[in-house]
């Protein structure tokens, strides 16, 4: 069961249509700034606080330009229903996927290292956490009162938690699902003490640049510990090519998948058949770009009006923007974190950053 906070209001940076974002919307600070402890959630029945936004007509609204566009385009959060979720879990596990493996070598590497420095954490708040694997390492360590994971994914984030909850006896567990694309917002009694958050993966990569230092500010506002972040580094157009269009199709599914979601939330009648996957390097633009190529020319339905996409025609649906350390680095500290340390692997393919 998930218990209702009301919903906020806006934009979205990640939508790969919008220019590089120069007019976030400001953000009043008693939205962002935590409060103290109020009254930790303890009822099973509580553990999801289901902050989504409930303007459905609005979102459809937004979905439906979007589609009707020349170019078109989708919003990557449109990847993830329950078949989406599964698919990126299995995405992760593929030999060509090697941010996933990556990172977690870090990790296991230097995780006394990387916990020393987050030192005492409080609320450790899994931001975008999916399947909350990636923190089941790092509660033992670090041993916080409560883990936050939030997600868009309410029903994934509710079976994640319920499997973890024997786990850890000591730590409370909590959820919070809302849609982060516009504004990080965390109710202030939802943390406790000194707040970590931990965004792993490189999804920073899905804003574009100015929206990733906006999107990193908004965390800064809440790090009263700190901020540990997996992201991404720039390499050879070939292995990032592989990386996202792999040899068994699992990340063409992925992205096809998201046209049968879309068919789901509006009225439409796309066939994925009818398209094809594309993940290609913009090496120009430092950033992985994914699309959905029209095999043919073809009439959709969309909402009652037909959208004719003629044969190659792209909808793009993600951008994954790569960084090298020292443009990163610059990017935290934009974003207000003064303190910064990074660990890599040998090949230097991948970062964590811990930044306060
Ligand atoms: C690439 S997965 C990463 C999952 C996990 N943290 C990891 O590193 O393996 C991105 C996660 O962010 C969530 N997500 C995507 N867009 C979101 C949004 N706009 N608001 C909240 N969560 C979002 C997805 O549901 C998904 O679980």
């Amino acid at each position: 069961m998930i218990a209702q906070l009301p919903p906020t209001s806006s934009v979205n940076p990640l939508d790969p249509s919008e220019p590089l974002h120069p007019s976030h919307p400001a953000h009043p600070s008693h939205q962002l700034s935590p409060s103290p402890p109020a009254h930790p959630v303890s009822h099973p029945h509580d553990r999801i606080v289901d902050h989504l936004k409930i303007d459905e007509a609005a979102e459809r609204a937004k979905l439906i330009k979007n589609l009707r566009a020349t170019p078109a385009s989708i919003e990557p959060k449109y990847f993830y229903d329950k078949l989406g979720c599964a698919l990126y879990a299995a995405i992760c596990q593929l030999d060509e996927y090697y941010p996933t493996r990556t990172e977690s070598a870090i990790f296991q590497t230097y995780r006394n290292e990387i916990a020393e420095a987050m030192g005492k954490v409080d609320t450790f708040v899994d931001v975008g956490a999916g399947d909350c694997c990636k923190a089941l390492s790092w509660l033992p360590l670090i041993e916080p009162a409560r883990y936050l994971a939030v997600d868009i994914a309410g029903p994934s984030l509710e079976s994640a938690l319920a499997t973890m909850v024997p786990e850890f006896p000591d730590t409370e567990m909590l959820g919070l699902a809302t849609d982060f694309s516009a504004n990080l917002d965390i109710p202030g009694e939802l943390l406790t003490g000194r707040v970590t958050l931990f965004y792993p993966g490189s999804s920073i990569g899905n804003f574009k640049p100015d929206a990733a230092v906006l999107f990193l500010r908004q965390m800064r506002r809440y790090a009263t510990g700190g901020l540990l972040i997996g992201v991404d580094a720039k390499k050879d157009k070939a292995t990032l090519d592989a990386a996202y269009a792999d040899s068994l199709g699992v990340t063409a599914a992925f992205n096809l998948n998201a046209l049968r979601h879309i068919n789901r939330v509006i009225n439409s009648d796309f066939d994925e058949k009818k398209w094809r996957h594309v993940g290609q390097y913009n090496a120009g633009l430092g950033r992985i770009e994914m699309h959905l190529q029209s095999i043919e020319s073809q009439v959709v339905n969309i909402d009652g009006i037909a959208r004719t996409y003629h044969a190659d025609e792209r909808i793009h649906s993600e951008n994954s923007y790569k960084y090298d350390e020292h443009e990163f680095t610059a990017m935290l500290g934009e974003a207000g974190f003064a303190e910064v340390q990074v660990w890599t692997d040998h090949e230097r393919a991948f970062w964590v950053f811990y930044a306060a």
